[in-house]
């Protein structure tokens, strides 16, 4: 089972890193996780299909191999961080070789606010089932006050917190997999 799992944040104290590390080390061991890393992607241009780009060639290998994905995403201003939309873009493309067609997804979002960053995490949801996704719609998580889950290392500290995402995500191993 090959999880591609796409981190829509670029910071470096990325609080959806520290959940997604949560989250993928609850996967059972079998499971192999690969980052598709989106800090290096140009900016999609439909002028860009008929070229050769290294990067685009990376990502949408990894989105093509996997069995499913993982987007953990933050929110900016009420809406999708662009290299989140981005990585969605290139592998929507060339036209006729869009590689979210029938591809399992799940998507999480994290933010230090009171809403979880909910608008991107649906956001996210309307763009990739309008392109054929098949998105993992429950459980779906929104995770507010997620720093004060965190403790000063970045780990998931918070009881209920590590108790939620961890049937999370054992919920979407299983999903993956049947
Ligand atoms: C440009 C920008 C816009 C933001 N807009 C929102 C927002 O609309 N909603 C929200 O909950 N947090 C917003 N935030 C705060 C982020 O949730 C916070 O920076 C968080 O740490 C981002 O996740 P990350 O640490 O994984 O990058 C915004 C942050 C930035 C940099």
């Amino acid at each position: 089972m090959n999880i591609s799992l796409i981190i829509g944040s670029l910071s470096k104290q990325s609080i959806n890193r520290s959940i997604a590390n949560y989250i993928v080390a609850q996967f059972p061991a079998e499971v192999k996780v690969q980052e598709v890393r989106i800090d290096d992607l140009p900016l999609y241009t439909q002028d860009r299909d008929k070229e050769s780009v290294a990067e685009y060639d990376r990502v949408r290998e990894q989105i093509k191999m996997a069995d499913a994905v993982l987007i953990v995403s933050p929110e900016h201003n009420r809406a999708i961080p662009a290299a989140t939309k981005n990585i969605i873009d290139i592998a929507s493309r060339p036209y006729g070789q869009n590689l979210w067609q029938g591809k399992k997804v799940a998507i999480v979002t994290a933010s230090p606010g009171a809403y979880g960053g909910i608008n991107a995490g649906l956001q996210i949801r309307q763009s990739l089932q309008s392109i054929g996704a098949n998105v993992l719609i429950s459980p779906e998580i929104f995770l507010s006050r997620a720093t004060q889950a965190l403790n000063e290392q970045g780990e998931v500290a918070d009881e209920r917190t590590a108790g939620f995402l961890s049937k999370f995500a054992q919920t979407f191993i299983q999903w993956a997999k049947a």
